[in-house]
């Protein structure tokens, strides 16, 4: 099953807009930057950077650790992470005006633009790394199951050398009914 087979017309039309999008995603995000925190976390209800972001403090005990936020968007994972203690936050995304909004937080120390379809040279060593809704249709919860991701992430990881620890169900967007998986992945 592909995601073609997934009827993406019942859900709201500013998400079946963003998941029928296969082309210039990054144009995407930056159109959606400024309304992006109104339409998913005001009218949406989307919990999924709060839920995550829970299950990270509950393994990250130590809130002096480095974090980078992968695919930080407009930052609502880092705002929550500090809200938790951590401290030294840094976050990176493809799209600058999602960037500009993350800066405006003012939670991160740094924040970059990298396509992370693309190797990346870090410029410093990270402790852990925290990824919210970057895998956003095809790890949805019903994505999850429909698309038998499983075993696929299961190979990726033999593949790279880290191991899958936890497989957690969580919510995603809850007004639409679309839940979530958060892989807890070790090294
Ligand atoms: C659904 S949003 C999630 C943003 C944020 N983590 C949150 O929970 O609100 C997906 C984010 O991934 C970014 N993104 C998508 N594909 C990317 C890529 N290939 N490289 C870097 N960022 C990407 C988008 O710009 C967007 O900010």
């Amino acid at each position: 099953m592909s995601n073609k087979d997934i009827d993406i017309d019942q859900f709201d039309p500013r998400l079946a807009a963003a998941y029928a999008r296969q082309e210039d995603k990054e144009q995407q995000y930056d159109d959606w930057a400024a309304s992006y925190d109104a339409d998913l976390v005001d009218d949406l209800d989307y919990v999924a950077w709060r839920d995550a972001g829970d299950i990270f403090a509950g393994l990250a005990d130590d809130r002096s650790q480095r974090v980078l936020d992968v695919a930080c968007g407009t930052g609502l994972a880092g705002e929550y992470l500090q809200s938790l203690g951590y401290q030294q936050l840094d976050g990176a995304d493809f799209s600058r005006e999602m960037l500009a909004r993350a800066k405006e937080r003012g939670v991160y120390q740094a924040l970059w633009q990298h396509d992370f379809t693309t190797p990346k040279q870090l410029e410093q060593a990270y402790d852990a790394l925290l990824c919210v809704g970057l895998f956003s249709f095809a790890v949805n919860g019903a994505a999850w199951r429909q698309l038998d991701m499983e075993p696929e992430v299961n190979r990726q990881a033999r593949l790279h050398g880290f191991r899958i620890e936890q497989v957690v169900a969580a919510d995603y967007i809850r007004k639409e009914g679309i839940d979530a998986r958060v892989l807890v992945i070790r090294r």
